[in-house]
């Protein structure tokens, strides 16, 4: 039994979309996905970062998480900002048992267990995406999102998730990060990052979280053990 995060698959199999808008190295990457999910027990808990489907809606993404519901072990996802089939959690929950997707999750406003740690997250902020200025109402609703996953961990130590980097070379996002530590977060994942932003993510510990970039292309589309 091991846990695993991996964020960024941008699947698109009912959707034709050129993945080398993300810089090349994205070849087969369906391929890849499916070469090393393959690698993974029954028992394995993988934790998907966001932006896992092109689909705008569940029928578009049904294909998806066929896929994903095939690989071994159980996937709990998180809202990337390209998860446009995302939907309430009741939804989502009620479209994966509809179609017998009985391997998928959602970590959203809530956590789920692992041994002894809580896994929490949310999708996250990020200021340099927004193309129409500060949206605090949204930046805000993020951040009682997060606290509402952090809370739910009821005191266990806590692994967080998040789509958007909490900080990367030359940016931080100060409310999220103060979060993070507030709650007395070991271990942060986050994706979205790709191609020539690879090397303006932060690794690492830095006050006193660990930091690590998980998007598929980061990873070789290998996804990263975070635990045993
Ligand atoms: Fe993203
Ligand atoms: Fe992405």
């Amino acid at each position: 039994m091991a846990l695993y995060a991996i964020g960024d698959l941008h699947l698109g199999l009912s959707v034709n979309k050129p993945m080398d808008v993300f810089g090349p190295g994205w070849d087969n990457h369906v391929e890849r996905l499916c070469r090393a999910f393959a690698q993974l027990d029954d028992d394995d808990v993988t934790v998907l970062c966001g932006d896992t489907s092109w689909a705008i809606d569940f029928a578009q993404s049904l294909a998806d998480f066929r896929l994903i519901d095939s690989f071994p072990g159980k996937k709990i996802i998180l809202k990337g900002n390209h998860d446009y089939w995302w939907n309430t959690a009741a939804k989502m929950k009620r479209f994966f048992s509809d179609n017998g997707l009985t391997t998928l999750d959602i970590l959203h406003n809530n956590c789920h267990f692992y041994g002894d740690y809580a896994l929490c997250g949310t999708r996250g902020w990020f200021y340099e995406e927004e193309q129409t200025g500060h949206n605090e109402k949204v930046f805000n609703r993020e951040v009682i999102r997060l606290e509402a996953s952090l809370k739910a961990a009821a005191g266990r130590p806590i692994l967080a998730f998040l789509h958007y980097p909490p900080l990367y070379t030359g940016y931080r996002c100060p409310e999220i990060i103060q979060k993070l530590e507030e709650y007395g977060v070991a271990r942060c994942c986050y994706g979205h990052l790709h191609g020539p932003t690879h090397k303006r993510a932060i690794e690492g510990k830095v006050g006193m979280v660990d930091y690590s970039l998980v998007s598929a292309d980061y990873l070789g589309f290998v996804p990263k053990k975070i635990l045993d």
